[in-house]
């Protein structure tokens, strides 16, 4: 496929997971994005379910050249979190084990995913965005086993935390509180250029029923899968009666909408760091806005995103 000029090269990160389909396909077939490769990581299901997910979403839209590499199957500090029962009896349910497309033939790449993000930033001719939109346990580990790493990635993208929303807990969103100390890791890094997109504003981004019925008009691979996995995702939170009803945030997507139109999210720059110790708050993303002294801006932190632009985003890329 010929790409037009100014591509963005990036690598997803992800837990596939219904929304995080939607991410991939986004970031696969549109014209200006290139996705050198996926890696996984235990969150939304066990590692092997999200390989197995995220090779099945390739696979479906004919993208079968692209390489999917299995990351960590446990947070990055912890073996007591229970992140086993939450992912079984919550995430579990939203995502199901098998995501809703034919299965995959090809087997993930043979190397690790920490190896491959390693290598592949030493190896980098060209920039490569990281976009993450999981735990972040693969890239602590990344980031712990090659200090050098953190000024090879010019760009991260991040989809997590909340301000004045949780998801998992009252204080909490699921990627960050799934792997606290591997967040903590990532935020600490002092990455050149950080964008956090948390709930704050993947909630003013939902998708609802009518648009999903758009999409699978569409007729095509992409668009009827997007539109089984956004309708997942509209099932799960009438069922919790979290959000408008026939309505559901498609968090991941988001991410990669931002790459391709910047303004498709509103950022304001502020400090991030993540608490892994609070009994009621562990997995809280801090977000300090104002200038309080050492806790200089370090991140750009979306509160803001425009759901007609996203929506349109997806419609055209998946026709
Ligand atoms: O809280 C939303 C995030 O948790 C998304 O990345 C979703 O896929 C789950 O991993
Ligand atoms: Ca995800």
């Amino acid at each position: 496929m010929a790409l037009p000029a100014m591509t963005c090269k990036l690598i997803l990160d992800v837990d596939t997971g219904a929304d995080d389909a939607v991410a991939i396909m986004l970031a696969a077939l549109h014209p200006a994005l290139d996705l050198v490769a996926c890696t996984t990581v235990n969150g939304n299901l066990p590692v092997p379910y999200c390989t197995a997910n995220t090779l099945r979403v390739l696979d479906h839209i004919g993208r079968q050249d692209i390489e999917v590499y299995e990351g960590a199957s446990h947070p990055f500090a912890r073996d007591d979190f229970p992140v086993a029962s939450a992912v079984r009896d919550s995430a579990g349910k939203l995502h199901g084990e098998v995501l809703p497309v034919t299965d995959s033939k090809r087997a993930k790449a043979d190397m690790d995913a920490v190896d491959f993000l390693i290598e592949t930033y030493r190896a980098a001719t060209d920039e490569v965005t990281l976009v993450a939109v999981a735990p972040l346990t693969n890239i602590a580990h990344a980031l712990t086993r090659d200090p050098g790493l953190v000024k090879r990635i010019p760009e991260i993208v991040i989809m997590g935390g909340g301000h004045a929303i949780g998801n998992i807990t009252p204080s909490a969103e699921f990627n960050i509180w799934c792997d606290p100390e591997a967040a903590r890791v990532v935020f600490h890094a002092g990455f050149e250029k950080l964008t956090l997109v948390p709930l704050d504003a993947t909630h003013q981004a939902v998708v609802s029923n009518a648009s999903c019925a758009r999409l699978e008009a569409l007729g095509t691979p992409a668009g009827a899968a997007a539109s089984r996995f956004i309708r997942r995702c509209i099932a799960f939170c009438d069922q919790l009666g979290t959000m408008q009803p026939g309505t559901a945030p498609v968090h991941d997507a988001l991410c990669v909408a931002f790459l391709v139109e910047p303004s498709i999210i509103t950022t304001t720059r502020a400090h991030v760091d993540v608490e892994t110790k609070g009994e009621l708050t562990i997995g809280r993303t801090v977000i300090n806005c104002d200038r309080r002294p050492g806790l200089l801006p370090d991140c750009d932190v979306a509160f803001g995103a425009d759901g007609d632009r996203f929506l349109e985003l997806l419609l055209r890329t998946f026709a």
